[in-house]
C-alpha cells in the first residue's frame, strides 16, 4: 500500500511529532514557495495595519509540501490561534458550531482535505465565510426554526490536494488561492541542512545531503524522512557522520533510485510500458493491471512522474515518454507521438 512507502508524501502518525519539531514557524524561516510567501506577507502586513482579519486562503498542491505548516506560520505571523479539522471529519454543518463559536477575532480555522467536505457542511459555512454568521437549526418538524449566531471575524484556511474537486461557490469565497509547487533540489538541500542541524546529525559532506535532496521528489516531508533513515543507517553501519557512501547504501537498501523512484513508481512505469506498450491508457486500467487503487496512483505516483517528464496526461490517456522507458531499460513507447515529448493535454483531437 502506498501509505507504507518510504517516499509516500503522506505523513505517518508516528512521524508527526518529529515533523512538527522540524517545521518552520515564521515566514523568515520558511524555505521555498517564495511567490506565495511574498503575497502572504504583503496581505498580512496590510490587514494588520487595518486591524482586519486575513481573507480566507485556499492552498492547493500535492501532499507533503507544507500546506498545514503554512496555516500555522500564518497564525504565528498574525499573532492568532489556529484550530484544525478536516473535510472527512465533518459530517453535519452543526459539527462546526463549537469550533466556529470559540474562534476569537482573527483566529484561523484550518480545514484539511477541504474537497471532502460534505455538501451540507459546505452550505453551512458559506454565511460564516461571507458574513461571519451561522444559522443553527433548533428543534425539528413542526417547531423547526433556526437561530442566528454572530461569529468573530476569522480566517478560514482550506487545504486540498485536489483543487478540481472544489465546487465553484466554495472556491469563489476564498480571497487568496495559491498552488504550492514542488521544491527544487537546492531548496530541499537548504531544508535538509536546517533539519540535520536541528536533529544534531553529524554530516561529513554536504554532497551527501544533496544526494538525499535529489531523491526526495521535490517534497520536504520525504526529504526529512529520508534523512532520518540515512541517520539510522549511518549510526549502525557507518562511523556516525552522514557521507555520500552511507547515503547511497542506505537509499539503495530502501529501494529508492537516483531519481527518487521506488517500487510503486517503477511498477507503474513497467506496467504502462509492457502491458499497454507505453499508452495511451486510462489510469483505471493501469491500476487494475497493478492491483492498485487508481486514486492512489493519481495522487501519489503520477504528479511526480509528470513533473520529471516521464509521463504525459493526454485526452487519449496516460502516455509514457521515452525518458521513462530509457530510465528502466524498457522498450520505447509504441505510439509514434512519443519521443520523450508527448503532446500535453489539450493538443489531441478528441478520441
Ligand atoms: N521543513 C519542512 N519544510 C520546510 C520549509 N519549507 N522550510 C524550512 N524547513 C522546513
Amino acid at each position: 500500500m502506498a501509505t507504507h512507502r518510504l517516499i509516500s508524501a503522506a505523513a505517518t502518525p508516528e512521524e508527526e511529532p518529529i515533523n512538527w519539531s522540524l517545521r518552520p514557524t515564521r515566514i523568515g524561516e520558511y524555505i521555498g514557495q517564495s511567490d506565495l510567501l511574498q503575497r502572504l506577507s504583503i496581505a498580512i502586513s496590510a490587514v494588520q495595519a487595518r486591524k482586519e482579519p486575513l481573507e480566507h486562503v485556499l492552498l492547493h498542491g500535492p501532499p507533503g509540501l507544507g500546506k498545514t505548516t503554512l496555516a500555522h506560520v500564518i497564525a504565528q505571523e498574525m499573532g492568532t490561534k489556529v484550530y484544525t479539522t478536516s473535510g472527512p471529519a465533518l459530517t453535519r454543518g452543526t459539527d462546526l458550531v463549537a469550533a466556529l463559536t470559540r474562534l476569537g477575532p482573527g483566529d484561523i480555522l484550518f480545514i484539511d482535505e477541504i474537497h471532502r467536505l460534505p455538501i451540507a457542511v459546505e452550505e453551512f459555512i458559506y454565511p460564516a465565510m461571507e458574513d461571519f454568521r451561522i444559522d443553527v437549526p433548533v428543534d425539528s418538524g413542526l417547531h423547526a426554526k433556526t437561530v442566528q449566531i454572530q461569529l468573530k471575524p476569522f480566517t478560514l484556511i482550506g487545504a486540498t490536494t485536489r483543487a478540481g474537486l472544489i465546487s465553484a461557490p466554495l472556491r469563489s469565497r476564498f480571497g487568496i488561492a495559491h498552488h504550492l509547487d514542488f521544491y527544487s533540489t537546492d531548496q530541499l538541500l537548504a531544508i535538509l541542512t536546517r533539519s540535520a542541524a536541528m536533529l544534531r546529525v553529524p554530516v561529513s559532506d554536504r554532497e551527501a545531503l544533496r544526494t538525499i535532496a535529489a531523491r526526495a521528489r521535490g517534497t520536504p516531508r520525504i526529504a526529512n524522512r529520508l534523512l532520518r533513515r540515512v541517520r539510522d543507517f549511518t549510526q549502525v553501519k557507518g562511523d556516525g557522520a552522514i557521507n555520500p557512501v552511507t547515503v547511497t547504501a542506505a537509499l539503495k537498501l530502501e529501494g529508492i533510485d537516483p531519481l527518487g523512484l521506488d517500487d510503486l513508481d517503477r511498477g507503474y512505469i513497467r506496467t504502462l510500458a509492457t502491458v499497454y506498450r507505453g499508452g495511451p491508457s486510462g489510469v483505471e486500467a493501469i491500476a487494475a493491471s497493478m492491483n492498485e487503487d487508481a486514486q492512489t496512483l493519481e495522487d501519489v505516483v503520477e504528479p511526480y512522474l509528470l513533473m520529471i517528464g516521464f509521463l504525459a496526461r493526454t485526452r487519449r490517456g496516460r502516455m509514457l515518454t521515452r525518458a521513462a522507458t530509457d530510465h528502466l531499460d524498457l522498450p520505447p513507447p509504441a505510439d509514434a507521438s512519443l519521443g520523450g515529448d508527448a503532446a500535453p493535454e489539450g493538443l489531441f483531437p478528441p478520441a
